[in-house]
């Protein structure tokens, strides 16, 4: 059988400055995806590159005192270097000022051009440079631009049309038909509800005299083609459109990836193009989040509150970038990005699980077992979870993948990890060596976690190119037939007698401090679930509206949280609810480790009485859900400003 293709992109960037985070994001999901896919037995083809015609260039290129040619090729090179630095391994960098990309757009131009689906008008409206796009009265927010707060131009122009409103039927129908085109679902809700309104003609063209940096109409020289015509061609044109044999490989299961802002050029223009051009559709359109900047605002460029990904990989290195960006941030959602959260997840799920397994496995081989990984001998009931679980994962994560759960499938792969931990302190090695009866249980439960950790291994490299290397060296299993896919469907694939040896810390904890905490921590959620306390059924009592509204509920984000000395159950919060700064003391201690919650919006009651907690004042009490099982913060499900009302 052939192999299936995947095709993954992501949008090409704008050269008007240099790359940030938000675009370091994108492009590692993309990497991550093209990697997964390559492990995981596809014929796997990842393309990004650069946006270099436009207004915004030109002006930028201005500004900056050079020609626009030389200015777009120094900034450019610098994706690629960020690239570079990230691990990220692409298969193809596109710039659309290269020959091969002109080409095909003045072919589809002269192509739709011939078939009638291009005339000639005059056009009045919003022009916003940062969106290089018009922008409908409805998409302003007190007349300015929302993504980059400028007020857009008033602009009356010449310009040629491409017929797009003919197409609005047609495209609802395919979204209707095709619910898995644009993902997750809520983005895809968005473009049905701008569908049901008439979105246009699309201007194609500005007039050369005004914008010279363009691609020209090949009919008509004194206009060059709009920005976004020229650059979304680029998925097509970089794999050699109309008739290579890359096109026919991989653009019928094409995968864009794009951020909110640059919904409707992809999810309106794009198809409309492509259907006007006879090219057929792409396949999915994945919709991710805002990251967003210290001031609650999206990181942009525009607005230059942004963190540098050169800098965090320089100090970090790119694995440790990579997981925090892929695990942290839900995808599709928006989310605050700092060091902070990244220095909290290294510790939980870098230092702690994973590196502690490793070293934990390792010490115990060579103390145990004369630094040589066992023969295992025959298997014990506990051992059945941990191997069915790993026989389940490729499988798992392969459909989570390919809905693009990717956070749902990282956990899965630390429940894995927390699996094998939690092995360790089920079958006691330390004990079993004690005892020379045990002999054979102690060498099956140290070949088991051996193997674990080979497991881990190979399903981390997607997400941490360089980690695999490491454990499989201390392993002694660097043979490359122990990392295929193959190799982590079925137990036991890793051969006895491997010899291990301790290269050092995997992932040494950045704060010694935090330490004691997360240990504590864990103690005390063990000490909870043994003293499960036992739920009451409460009566319900009928309550009018009034009385509800009498209830001010508002959202507060968690600025800082700390454990309350002497009082184990309690956490003390600050939390900002719109302008105003609070302290809650709740009692979620045994649920929730401190560092977990910072930045997190919860849902407060803001009008309650003030009171005293062991000494700490409260200002407001947070709301969770519980029962006998644990306990769920009250959280908001999109991105809004603390202080929102809860109604
Ligand atoms: O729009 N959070 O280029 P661009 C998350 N050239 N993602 C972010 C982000 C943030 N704060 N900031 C940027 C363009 N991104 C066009 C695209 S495609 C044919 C042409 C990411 O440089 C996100 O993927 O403005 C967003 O869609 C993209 O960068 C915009 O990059
Ligand atoms: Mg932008």
């Amino acid at each position: 059988m052939s192999k299936k293709s995947f095709y993954v992109t992501t949008p090409i960037y704008y050269v008007n400055a240099e790359p940030h985070i938000g675009h370091a994001y994108t492009t590692v999901i993309a990497d991550f995806l093209a990697r997964w896919h390559r492990l995981a037995g596809y014929d796997s083809y990842f393309l990004t590159g650069t946006d270099e015609h436009g207004e915004k260039i030109a002006q930028a290129a201005q500004k900056a005192g050079e020609k626009p040619q030389e200015f777009v090729d120094r900034v450019s090179a610098r994706f690629k270097e960020a690239w570079g630095k990230l691990c990220i391994e692409y298969d193809d960098f596109i710039r659309t000022t290269e020959p091969r990309h002109k080409k095909i757009v003045q072919e589809i131009l002269q192509k739709v051009y011939d078939s009638g689906d291009i005339y000639y008008g005059e056009y009045e409206g919003y022009y916003c440079v940062g969106c290089e796009r018009f922008l409908t009265e409805k998409e302003l927010v007190e007349g300015r631009c929302s993504d980059h707060g400028m007020a857009p131009e008033r602009r009356k122009e010449g310009n040629y049309f491409f017929r797009m409103e003919k197409y609005r039927e047609w495209l609802r129908d395919y979204i209707n038909e095709h619910p898995e085109f644009i993902r997750p679902e809520g983005y895809r809700n968005e473009v049905l509800s701008m569908l049901s309104e008439p979105i246009g003609d699309l201007s194609i063209s500005r007039p050369r005299e005004r914008v010279p940096w363009g691609i020209p109409l090949p009919w008509d020289k004194n206009h060059v083609t709009y920005v976004w015509f020229d650059a979304l061609i680029n998925y097509v044109s970089a794999l050699g459109y109309p008739d290579s044999e890359k096109f026919e490989r991989y653009w019928n299961c094409a995968w864009h990836l794009i951020g909110k802002d640059i919904i409707k050029p992809h999810a309106i223009f794009w198809p409309t193009m492509l259907k006007a051009a006879g090219i057929p559709i792409y396949k999915h359109l994945n919709v991710g989040g805002f990251l967003m900047g210290p001031d609650g605002r999206k990181m942009s460029k525009t607005l230059g509150n942004v963190v540098d990904p050169f800098d965090l990989s320089e100090k970090y290195g790119p694995d440790v970038v990579r997981y925090y960006l892929l695990s942290d941030v839900p995808y599709g959602q928006d989310a605050s990005v700092g060091e902070q959260y990244l220095v909290a997840r290294y510790n939980t799920d870098l230092a702690n699980d994973l590196g502690n397994l490793l070293s934990r496995t390792i010490t115990m081989i060579e103390k145990f077992s004369g630094g040589e990984i066992p023969a295992p001998g025959e298997k014990a009931g506990t051992d059945d979870e941990l191997i069915s679980m790993a026989e389940s994962l490729p499988e798992k994560l392969e459909a989570l993948i390919r809905r693009m759960e990717l956070n749902a499938a990282i956990k899965e792969i630390w429940r894995f990890i927390g699996r094998a931990n939690k092995y360790i302190d089920e079958s006691m090695p330390w004990s079993l060596a004690k005892d020379p009866d045990k002999k054979e249980r102690l060498n099956t439960v140290l070949y088991n976690l051996a193997e674990a950790l080979r497991i881990t291994a190979v399903h981390i490299s997607p997400i941490m190119p360089n980690v695999p290397a490491k454990i499989l060296e201390q392993l002694g299993a660097e043979d490359s037939s122990l990392s295929t896919w193959e190799s982590v469907k079925k137990w036991g694939q890793l051969p006895a007698g491997l010899k291990v040896s301790r290269k050092g810390i995997l992932f040494p904890r950045l704060e010694e401090a935090k330490k004691d905490e997360a240990a504590g921590v864990k103690q005390e959620a063990k000490a909870a679930q043994e003293a499960k306390p036992k739920v009451q059924e409460e009566p319900v009592n009928i309550i009018t509206i009034e009385d509800f509204t009498k209830v001010q509920l508002r959202v507060a984000q968690v600025l800082e949280a700390e454990r309350i000395k002497g009082a184990d159950k309690l956490l003390k919060l600050q939390v900002k609810i719109g302008d105003e700064r609070r302290q809650i003391v709740a009692g979620i201690a045994k649920h929730y480790a401190p560092e977990e919650l910072v930045g997190k919006k919860i849902v407060v009651v803001a009008n309650l009485k003030p009171a005293k907690l062991r000494g700490e004042e409260s200002q407001g009490m947070l709301l969770a859900a519980s029962n006998e099982e644990g306990l769920s913060l009250i959280t908001v499900d999109r991105d809004i400003d603390s202080g929102a009302r809860v109604k």
